[in-house]
Parts: structure tokens; sequence; C-alpha cells
């Protein structure tokens, strides 16, 4: 994903943006105040803005794979988070709209695990099986979206799952150009492999879409707690 040509990410992340507000308020509903918390994939900060606004944060780290603006001021460690060291004794690690591209997502279940101080918090939101179906029903590409009751299982080997929770924002497009403007404004394109725009497959699409543009984002959310 290059996510670092994603300029114009905020006007167009309406999906990201209330998939963070919604961890953050899942969260709130736990505990509101934690000490060391690491974000992973921040990003523009979306997330990141919400988390200072309505939790009580001592100290922040912020993690991705592309430096961003947000990350200055803030102690942060840009690579890969499957392969970067994260710091140790955490007592919140959290993200939003990354975790669908961490494969294997069993292996940075149990790296978070040993980041974190034992009762520390583990919570994110990640797209889940399902999402951006509209699209992938035609293009036969996309990401391999894990189901809900996969990430929970993956999650329950290392935690103790306090909230496991689904819900779908769907986006809607006045044409099928706003659409495909908005994934690639984003980063989330799912076109690619052996689908390629072009004339034939763009009229192809329209047919799909039928003048019902829209897409669904079908959220994961999920908070757990280290033993
Ligand atoms: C859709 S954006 C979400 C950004 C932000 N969390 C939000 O809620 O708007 C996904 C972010 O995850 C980052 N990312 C993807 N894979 C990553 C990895 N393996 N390690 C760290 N960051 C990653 C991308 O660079 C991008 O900034």
């Amino acid at each position: 994903m290059r996510f670092e040509n994603a300029r114009n990410y905020d006007e167009f992340a309406q999906a990201q943006n209330w998939a963070a507000k919604s961890l953050v308020s899942l969260i709130e509903t736990f505990r509101g105040e934690f000490g060391l918390v690491y974000e992973i994939g921040c990003g523009s900060g979306l997330l990141t803005k919400v988390l200072l606004e309505r939790l009580e944060i001592e100290h922040l780290s912020l993690n991705d794979l592309y430096e961003s603006q947000i990350m200055n001021g803030f102690h942060s460690q840009i690579g890969d988070i499957c392969q970067i060291e994260m710091p140790k004794g955490l007592d919140l690690v959290v993200s939003s709209s990354v975790f669908q591209w961490i494969d294997p997502l069993e292996v940075l279940a149990f790296r978070i695990k040993q980041a974190l101080k034992k009762g520390g918090i583990c919570a994110f939101a990640m797209l889940s099986k399902g999402s951006l179906n509209e699209l992938s029903s035609y293009t036969k590409q996309g990401l391999n979206y894990l189901a809900p009751e996969q990430i929970e299982h993956i999650f329950s080997k290392y935690f103790d799952v306090l909230a496991m929770r689904t819900s779908s924002y769907t986006s809607q497009f006045n044409s099928l150009k706003e659409l495909l403007v908005s994934l690639k404004e984003t980063g989330v394109n799912n076109i690619k492999g052996s689908f390629v725009l072009n004339k034939t497959s763009l009229a192809g699409l329209e047919a799909h879409f039928n003048g019902a543009y829209e897409l669904s984002y079908n959220y994961t959310f999920l908070v757990a707690q280290k033993g």
C-alpha cells in the first residue's frame, strides 16, 4: 500500500474517521486513562487526534511505515510493525484501519502481548470480511479480509477478549469516478493484480454498479487485555 501518496486522505477517509471515533468510544467504556500508549500505523493522525482529545494519555508513541507531520513532537518509530522492536511495558496498543494489511496477524498479536504490561490493553479496528464487496465482486481482486470470528480466535490465544463488535459503514458516491478517486486517495485501492482500469473495464464497472455507487466498509472492533 502506497499510503504516502494518499495526499487528500483526511478529506476522503470518512469510513476510517468513523472507525477511529467508534474505536475510541469502545475503549472509553473500559478505561479512560493510560500511561504508555503505542499507536500502530498512525498515518496522517486521524485516530491519534481522537485519542488525544478523548483519553488521558501520559506518553504517546507513534508508528507507521512512513514519516508524517503528526509524528513531530511525539516519540515515533518508523518501519514495518512486523519487523521493528516495540517498546516494552505498554499500557495500551491501539490501531485503526491497519491490521487488514498485516499477514500473518497472529505473529503481530503475539508481539503486542510481549510489549504490553500485565493488565495492558490491545484495542483496534480493522476491515474484515465482505469489505468493498461491491467492487471485488466484479474485479475479483482485493485483500483477503479475515472474518470477525477468525480475528477474535487469533487474539483469544494471547489475550482475554473484553469486547468484539462488528459494524459496517457505507460510503455513497455520485459517480464511479468519485468512488474510484476516494479509493485512491485513502490508499485502500483494491484494484490491482490482473484487473486493469481501461475503457472496457470502466464500462463494465459502470454496468456492475448500475447507478448505485456505494462501498461497504465492514469493520471489526476488538478490545483485549493481557492477563
Ligand atoms: C488506512 S491508513 C490508516 C491510518 C490511521 N490509522 C487512520 O485511522 O486514519 C493505514 C496506515 O497503516 C500503515 N501501515 C500499513 N502497514 C503497516 C505496517 N506493516 N507497519 C506500520 N504501518 C503500516 C500505512 O502506512 C498507513 O499509514
